[in-house]
């Protein structure tokens, strides 16, 4: 019986201050990108006719789609607020929506974004160094950098999960995370 193992593909480096891991493939999402993402509309525009920041990056590897198989990604969401928000991704659910994924904090401080894909209920929860995050299927969820530095992480998902977006770009995320004082809060969109 011939071995599935293939010791090459077993080990990967990444570099948390570039965001890669080896050669596999980077996608770059600047604040022209995001438009529809920020609740306060006026202020997204107006950044935009200054600068077109680089908001966030994620190097994926994604290999096999066989049953069972791993995918994972590298992201760096750089510091910054549009408004009173902080720099966040896109969001999404899963395609599969019964795929779950796994979230571990590499770097600077943030939060994930998980609601409920029936309810709309949204949680808050931490992503930080030395912490992981795990993401319920069913579960669309968007990371949000609440700090002065980049923050980054590792998303590890099967495989055969794949992404929506169209969704959560129609209804958009029930509820935002600000800057109050100085600090994250969480509220309802409108
Ligand atoms: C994969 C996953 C992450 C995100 C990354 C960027 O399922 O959740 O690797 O792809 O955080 O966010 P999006 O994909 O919403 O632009
Ligand atoms: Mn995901």
């Amino acid at each position: 019986m011939s071995s599935l193992l293939d010791v090459s593909q077993s080990l990967s480096r990444f570099d948390p201050a570039t965001g890669t891991i080896g050669d596999a493939p980077q996608v770059k999402r600047y604040l022209a990108d995001l438009r529809g993402c920020f609740r306060d509309t006026e202020a997204y525009e107006r950044a935009l006719t200054h600068d077109n920041p680089l908001v966030y990056t994620v190097a994926a590897v994604e290999p096999a789609v066989g049953e069972g198989d791993l995918h994972y990604g590298l992201g760096v969401i750089y510091p910054g607020l549009v408004g009173d928000e902080y720099f966040l991704t896109k969001g999404h659910l899963h395609a599969w929506r019964a795929a779950a994924e796994l979230y571990i904090g590499i770097a600077g401080e943030g939060v994930m974004l998980l609601e409920d894909e029936a309810t709309e209920e949204t949680h808050l929860v931490p992503l930080q160094p030395n912490s992981a995050v795990y993401v319920p299927g069913h579960t669309a969820h968007r990371t949000v950098n609440t700090g002065v530095v980049p923050l980054t992480y590792l998303g590890v998902y099967p495989a055969r999960a794949g992404h929506e977006y169209d969704v959560i770009a129609e209804r958009n995320f029930r509820s935002v995370v600000i800057q109050r004082d100085g600090k994250p809060l969480m509220i309802r969109r409108n």
